[in-house]
């Protein structure tokens, strides 16, 4: 058998939920019959009111909307905790090891969790929220983050995450965005032995967001911080004098879950949002199936919660399927490269999911540090966030899982919810830098760049023909702009934004973004964005973004930057402006290369010619890569830009 292809080992095959007859055979039930199939796979969540009606979506403009379940109610915290109780209320929830290997593990029954989040939830409600209000979410990676998600669903609160290394100013965007009252903090966060001070952050950040009136405030590692009379309160303090119960709320399963901000290709960061019973449905199916979830199993999602993964695959999909859910408060390389798996043997984990940039740093560091731990507890090898190249898949395969492990390489985005096209370890045999097939309900279809659907082994632009139970509903505060970004492309489909190929085998390969947008180290990031970051500058008048291939990140950020005309350019500038971007967006957001441009290639009508930055970021500079350049208002600013390529 070749390198590029592994079949099902059969002992997995053998004891597999699902095995390669049995997916092909549920997915065809899925398309065929998909009411019913969905009104089935419903079952698996807890309902108030069981839905009677399944998909009722549309996306054409006429009666566009995305709607799944639509008559059923449900609580999502309800499904994550009550249920369990009475069968497994003893067994940990939430598994939390902190960034430091010296200091104490935490570990929380489903009992337990059921107390923190009702407390929390009462907290909230005396702060004042109601269900509907926005709560925003600005948490290390710490228990108390995932109560806070757990309390807001218990409520009905729609929180909105936002990931704990944004800048102020890109807080306060999403604070206002969404008008949140409420914001949950820490103190201070802690990765790699540095604290990130997120109090004093949100503090900045309240002053450009007058809609927040109260700040929860988790004592996590007991740094200093100022709390406000009548606005701040500490989590502990209030915690201790509410009730430890708190009745769910009755939802309605299109009842909003969360906003989640996400960057695209334009403007500033949209408000995704999720709602209840479909996102829920989605979260819980695709965990079980595409990382064949067996009760008892210790999962370690290794991303951060702040973005998609962490909400379904750290928090709501494991809860709902009533596993043991592992939270890391660190970062993989630290304080050795070894941490991953030390903390695999630690606890026993039995499937890790984490991002190909993680594998390449780790790789980078050589094989002695793997060799030093055991690793025979895992079961499944997880990766997501871009395009897996074949060497990592074969080192987390053959050094990582010593050729034991299937590597499940989940294709999907914050819009989806989960996993669309993903590999099930009992049933899809592996091609290494493959997502393979799609998952229940999916309908995956290649276009040509006019729309037209490319069958058999092809390549183009990535849609998806139909909705499924995860898809996003809509933009916060802006429908029309879900609707135009997402379904007026290709008319009638989803577009994903990616390009991709389908092989002979149907399976196909993620090929990465046809938009502006750019993937640095799994985390999208919106040219546009980076650019208008940079405007900001004093010195600057101009700037143009673009990803560049990078060894680790897989996508590094090339900015070509024009100053204004009595600036110059020196290194000291340059080191101001990577430090300006970082305080507007995020350590995030580093550009990884700066050059002065003193013209930007453009048409005669000012558009900013991508394409030729990009190959010039890329290290493509001959005439013959550059392409045709004579439509340029200005062709010579080519070859100075030629010249003075970084890097
Ligand atoms: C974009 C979505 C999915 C949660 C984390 C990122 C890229 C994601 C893969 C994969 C190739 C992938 C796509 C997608 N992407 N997973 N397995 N193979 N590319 O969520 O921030 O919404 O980004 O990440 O380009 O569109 P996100």
């Amino acid at each position: 058998m070749s390198d590029d292809f592994f079949p099902v080992p059969s002992q997995w095959a053998a004891q597999a939920l699902l095995d390669r007859e049995g997916r092909a055979a549920d997915y065809a039930r899925s398309i065929e019959d998909a009411d019913a199939y969905w009104l089935e796979r419903a079952q698996r969540l807890d309902w108030i009111t069981p839905p009677t009606k399944a998909d009722e979506s549309s996306f054409h403009e006429a009666d566009f909307g995305v709607k799944w379940f639509a008559d059923g109610e449900l609580n999502v915290s309800a499904n994550c905790i009550d249920r369990h109780l009475a069968e497994r209320g003893d067994q940990i929830a939430i598994i939390w090891e902190p960034d430091s290997p010296d200091a104490d593990v935490r570990r929380y029954t489903y009992k337990q969790v059921h107390e923190e989040v009702c407390r929390l939830a009462n907290v909230l409600k005396d702060a004042g929220a109601r269900k509907g209000d926005r709560i925003t979410v600005y948490m290390p990676m710490i228990p108390e983050a995932a109560f806070a998600l757990l309390a807001c669903a218990r409520i009905g609160a729609i929180h909105s995450v936002v990931f704990g290394g944004f800048s102020p100013e890109a807080l306060a965007g999403r604070l206002v965005d969404c008008d949140s009252t409420i914001v949950i903090t820490a103190d201070e966060g802690r990765r790699a032995g540095k604290t990130v001070p997120l109090k004093a952050n949100v503090d900045a950040a309240l002053a450009e967001a007058p809609c927040v009136n109260k700040v929860v405030v988790v004592q996590a590692t007991g740094g200093a911080v100022q709390m406000r009379e009548g606005r701040d309160i500490w989590l502990h303090e209030a915690a201790a004098q509410v009730s430890a119960d708190c009745p769910p709320e009755p939802m309605n399963a299109e009842d909003p879950l969360f906003i989640l901000y996400t960057s695209g290709s334009t403007g500033k960061p949209k408000g995704v949002l999720h709602t209840s019973g479909g996102y829920l449905l989605w979260a819980s199916l695709t965990h079980e199936l595409c990382f064949d979830y067996r009760p008892g199993d210790v999962w370690w999602c290794a991303a951060d919660i702040g973005w998609v993964t962490g909400h379904s695959y750290i928090v709501y999909g494991p809860l709902a399927n009533g596993a043991t859910t592992l939270m890391y408060e660190g970062v993989p390389n630290w304080p050795t490269p070894a941490r991953i798996w030390e903390v695999v043997d630690k606890h026993q984990v039995h499937t890790i999911f984490t991002a190909p940039t993680a594998l390449r740093a780790l790789m980078k560091e050589g094989d002695d540090y793997v060799h030093s731990t055991s690793r025979a507890s895992l079961r499944v090898l997880g990766t997501v966030g871009e395009p897996i190249n074949p060497e990592a898949w074969r080192w987390y395969h053959s050094v990582i899982g010593e050729g034991r492990c299937p590597i499940i390489d989940t294709w999907w985005q914050t819009e989806t919810g989960g996993a669309m096209i993903a590999p099930m370890p009992g049933a899809t045999d592996l091609k290494p830098g493959s997502a393979t097939l799609p998952m229940p309900g999916v309908i995956p279809q290649i276009l040509d760049g006019d729309g037209a659907v490319q069958e058999g082994a092809t390549e183009g632009n990535l849609v998806i023909a139909g909705s499924w139970p995860g898809q996003m509903r809509t933009v916060w505060g802006d429908h029309d702009r879900f609707f135009q970004t997402y379904f007026t492309t290709f008319p009638g489909k989803y577009t994903t934004g990616d390009g991709a190929r389908r092989d002979a085998d149907g399976y196909y390969w993620i090929t990465g973004r046809v938009d502006d947008v750019i993937n640095v180290s799994g985390h999208r990031m919106g040219t546009a964005e980076v650019e208008s970051a940079l405007v900001l500058h004093e010195s600057v008048a101009e700037a143009a973004v673009v990803g560049f291939p990078h060894d680790i990140k897989g996508q590094g950020i090339y900015a070509y930057v024009t100053l204004n005309a009595n600036e110059e350019p020196s290194d000291d500038l340059r080191k101001d402006l990577v430090k300006w971007v970082r305080t507007e967006i995020g350590p995030i957001a580093t550009p990884d290369a700066i050059q002065f441009a003193p013209g930007l290639p453009k048409t005669r009508s000012g558009k900013i010619m991508r394409r030729i930055l990009r190959k010039i970021a890329e290290g493509e500079v001959s005439a013959q890569a550059l392409g045709d350049v004579s439509t340029l208002a200005d062709p010579s600013v080519v070859d100075n830009l030629v010249a003075n390529r970084q890097g």
